[in-house]
């Protein structure tokens, strides 16, 4: 069966941009039938703690045995490494939170990219996430257009298309939506036309995108 885990981070319960995209990828997902099945997390309402412990950077047989974790964060570690691995797709919600991840999906990441388990490390040579999808929302308030003076400052979509992408070996698309703060910043009102063309092409494109990958 086909199945999706779908995350959301924007801490906007109101006017989510991103949480808006997410949704119409997983109606798109839906649509395909019954045995396309989803589970969501939402890292906003219910945040994983900060790592607690570096020791679980690595899986159990490569810590040094002064690395004693704490068997509830170890437990912790599980239910998101298992979501994950039951994935055949991933559906990630990105808000751009100063130039950079919201804090909630940095600790979810911090947890499942763990050395000799979702990583090779050393004889490990094991990924057993390589060639599964991922799909990054990632919704910025301003614009960071490829090859224009602010592109280099956006430091959502690289560290999500390193751990996901170079790390994991999943394929992974982006769908970007930018100005999305043009309806509230009244230096930004010439823009609010281009903000809505690109939220409603995200939207669209998020749907279709569901309806055709290849799980
Ligand atoms: C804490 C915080 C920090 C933000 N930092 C930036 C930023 O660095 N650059 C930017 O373009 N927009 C920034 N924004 C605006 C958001 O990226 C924008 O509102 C986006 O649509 C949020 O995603 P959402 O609509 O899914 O909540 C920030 C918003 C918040 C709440």
């Amino acid at each position: 069966m086909p199945h999706l885990l779908h995350l959301d981070s924007s801490a906007d319960p109101r006017t989510s941009a991103s949480r808006e995209v997410t949704a119409a990828f997983v109606r798109g997902w839906r649509d395909r039938g019954a045995e396309f099945t989803v589970a969501s997390r939402d890292l906003q309402a219910d945040p994983p703690p900060h790592l607690p412990d570096a020791a679980l950077h690595w899986t159990p047989r490569l810590r040094t045995p002064d690395e004693v974790v704490d068997p509830a964060a170890d437990a912790q570690q599980h239910v998101y490494l298992d979501e994950l691995l039951a994935a055949d797709v991933l559906l990630v919600g990105a808000p751009m939170y100063n130039w950079s991840l919201p804090s909630t999906l940095k600790a979810w990441l911090d947890h499942v990219h763990v050395l000799g388990a979702t990583v090779p490390f050393g004889d490990y040579e094991a990924r057993p996430l390589a060639g599964r999808h991922a799909v990054i929302v990632s919704s910025r308030g301003a614009s960071y257009d490829a090859g224009g003076e602010q592109a280099s400052w956006d430091h959502t979509v690289p560290p999500l298309e390193l751990v996901l992408g170079r790390s994991f070996g999943m394929t992974v698309s982006v769908i970007t939506l930018q100005l999305t703060l043009a309806d509230r910043v009244p230096a930004m009102a010439d823009l609010r036309e281009r903000a809505a063309a690109e939220a409603d092409a995200a939207r669209n494109f998020a749907e279709e995108l569901a309806e055709r990958i290849v799980p």
